[in-house]
């Protein structure tokens, strides 16, 4: 039965139908759906806007509908929309009396209400296994805080720097999306319900009440912007987008360490898949795939931003395309993180290929301008003599860690026996100390705040 046949003398078109159902789709929001319900309808009884004893009977059918689909007693189907079964199968249940529900009330504040909570309970699902995540990380760094690897520019070995101080740069980008779910569930968490269609209602009601009863923060203040407000999911989507980036970045580095050029990581069996003809491989599809779904991920914000970018006031039923967006990137999200997260406390990684990768490309060559530096020599001409030492080495085939000291006065008086010493990677890594440096002491410090950080989530 539709709730709204009483003016239509025809049916629907069949395909005009189908088109216009939301119910294939919303079903996934029943729980939150009829929670709405019953704490509107709780709030009907308690103004006397309804008998209490309906809403008694309204609220306990509800609740057994509720375990019913649980359970799986009870299909969701033949409804225009989850609002509308809800409804159809509770008269069906208990009579005319629950024909009383939608008393003060309009689908499209329900609707924005259900879409909230169902947002926040999304956002609480991901910053949870975000948590997950940051913590296997931390664990890993503490355990590589002396792995020298090289750190890259444009792609090209640029420094030695640490795993540990590499795997803690994705904390950082992980711990920063928290806080952006965190906040915007800030603004999710506000209950648009008592909005009506579009200018609230002439009932008495007490939305603060319904509010309390479904752990809103507070209520939205102007009906129009209630009803046709999805910031919230606007700000949820980018705040999966970024997330879905970081994830894409972390495991396109891993594609490329687990190459045989790079061989930084070997990929867990678990995790890893092989090839139809060529019988040697071992793929990142993983990695490739949770690099690939942040493509979805982002499409959801950009389709969101589409749909919003010219709709009037009020409510339009271009909304409607905010359901399918929001569902499709909670559960995407919330299956690459588990992945991942599970990726991560597998993954092994070649220290010995790191280690020597790190010296190589020159990488030492800022510690020979720094030392010329530290002794006096303004950066700019250390830097340019350093330019010619490294031309001298690559014209002799050597490293810079085989010149001698004497071959380094040679370029500059101001050089001491300490510069062979300081263009070793380990040490360019130990004497960076500064806060942010990869100095295994100072990625200690880092995370201690990063722990901190996740005792406190
Ligand atoms: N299925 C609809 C949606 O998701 C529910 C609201 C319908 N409201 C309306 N005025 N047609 O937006």
């Amino acid at each position: 039965m539709k709730l709204w046949s009483g003016r239509f003398t025809v049916g629907t078109d069949a395909l005009a139908e189908e088109f216009n159902d939301s119910l294939p789709f919303d079903k996934a929001m029943y729980k939150q759906d009829i929670a709405g319900s019953i704490a509107h309808c709780a709030m009907l009884g308690k103004c006397g806007i309804i008998p209490a004893s309906d809403s008694d009977k309204i609220c306990a059918e509800l609740r057994k509908l509720s375990s019913d689909i649980d359970e799986g007693k009870t299909d969701i189907t033949g409804a225009e929309d989850i609002h509308s079964f809800v409804e159809n199968e509770l008269v069906s249940r208990i009579g005319d009396v629950a024909k009383k529900l939608h008393t003060a009330r309009s689908r499209n504040d329900q609707v924005a209400t259900d879409l909230r909570l169902f947002v926040r309970d999304g956002i609480d699902d991901i910053v949870a296994l975000l948590r997950s995540l940051v913590s296997v990380l931390a664990q890993r760094a503490r355990k590589e805080t002396n792995t020298v690897m090289p750190a890259y520019t444009h792609m090209q070995k640029a420094q030695p720097t640490t795993l540990a101080h590499y795997l803690c740069a994705y904390c950082n980008m992980f711990l920063r999306d928290v806080d952006r779910f965190t906040d915007c569930r800030k603004r999710v968490n506000v209950m648009p319900l008592g909005s009506g269609a579009c200018v609230a209602t002439t009932f008495p009601i007490d939305r603060e009440y319904t509010a309390r009863l479904l752990d809103f923060d507070g209520i939205t203040q102007n009906s129009l912007d209630g009803v046709s407000d999805r910031d919230f999911v606007i700000e949820y989507l980018a705040a999966a987008a970024q997330t879905a980036v970081h994830l894409s970045r972390i495991n396109e580095e891993f594609v490329y360490w687990s190459g045989e050029e790079f061989s930084f990581i070997s990929l867990p069996d678990e995790f890893s898949t092989g090839s139809s003809i060529m019988p040697q491989k071992k793929n990142p599809d993983v990695n490739e795939l949770l690099r690939g779904k942040s493509g979805r991920i982002v499409g959801g914000l950009v389709s969101m931003l589409t749909v919003m970018k010219g709709l009037p006031l009020a409510y339009n039923k271009d909304m409607q395309e905010d359901k399918e967006a929001v569902f499709d990137v909670q559960k995407t999200l919330s299956l690459c993180l588990r992945v991942f997260t599970e990726f991560m406390k597998k993954a092994e990684f070649d220290r010995d290929s790191m280690r020597t990768a790190s010296t190589g490309g020159y990488s030492c060559a800022t510690e020979c301008a720094d030392h010329l530096a530290a002794n006096g020599m303004p950066f700019r001409t250390a830097h340019e003599i350093t330019g010619k030492i490294v031309r001298y080495c690559i014209e002799n085939g050597k490293t810079l860690q085989q010149l001698t000291v004497d071959e380094f006065k040679s370029f500059s008086p101001l050089f001491d026996d300490g510069i062979t010493t300081a263009v070793q990677a380990q040490s360019a890594v130990a004497r960076r100390t500064v806060i942010g440096g990869c100095a295994p002491q100072e990625v200690e410090r880092q995370l201690d705040i990063i722990e901190k950080a996740l005792k406190s989530l």
